[in-house]
């Protein structure tokens, strides 16, 4: 099965992703779009989002990367390194028998950091405010990625001004057009 790689972030206007521990806005909209996006996929995500998130989201697989070899959590696939994470991701999507072919990476900034270099496409939830925070996401070299998309979202009471954004990487659009 050839499978994809799909970073899915919501990220400040300064990278900051989260405070290490937890989000840092509510974007009611945004939790709608990330469950259609990475329904059905492996979630890869790093200990700390786990521990952020606490449960797994249902319907998905949620194989988290540690360190700790007696690392283990109800509800969650441990793995070692993102080849390993992967590598169960296919085995989950194996099992699901539904064709999907895309695992997520899921952050944080630490996977992101790791896993960007081999992703097909970015899912970014863009939002304007410029909170403090030790999570970040990579800067996007451009002549890697190319923007195919843009919604805009007008801030609203309480929820910030944001944007949707996806990226493909540049080869993968050149081979869709090949
Ligand atoms: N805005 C968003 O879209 C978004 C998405 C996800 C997360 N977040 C936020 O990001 C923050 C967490 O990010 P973070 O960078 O602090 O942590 P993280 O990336 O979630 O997790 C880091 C942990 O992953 C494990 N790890 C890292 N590299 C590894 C490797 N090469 N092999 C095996 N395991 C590895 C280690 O776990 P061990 O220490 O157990 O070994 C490490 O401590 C939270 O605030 C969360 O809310 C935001």
């Amino acid at each position: 099965m050839t499978t994809k790689l799909v970073a899915v972030v919501a990220m400040a206007s300064n990278r900051v992703i989260g405070d290490g521990e937890d989000l840092l806005w509510h974007l009611p909209g945004d939790l709608k779009r990330v469950k259609q996006l990475t329904m059905g996929c492996p979630l890869i995500m790093g200990r700390k989002t786990w521990d952020s998130i606490g449960r797994p989201l249902p319907g998905r697989a949620s194989i988290v990367m540690t360190r700790d070899e007696q690392w283990q959590a109800q509800g969650a696939i441990r793995a070692s390194s993102l080849d390993d994470a992967i590598a169960k991701g296919n085995a989950w999507l194996e099992e699901q028998q539904t064709g999907e072919n895309r695992h997520i990476l899921f952050g944080g900034g630490q996977i992101y950091e790791l896993g960007l270099a081999r992703c097909d496409v970015i899912e970014m939830t863009e939002v304007d405010l410029a909170p403090d925070g030790p999570a970040k996401f990579p800067e996007i070299d451009m002549t890697q990625w190319r923007e195919v998309s843009q919604e805009e979202v007008p801030a609203s009471g309480e929820v910030p001004s944001h944007r949707f954004i996806r990226y493909e990487r540049v080869n993968l659009l050149i081979s869709l057009i090949r």
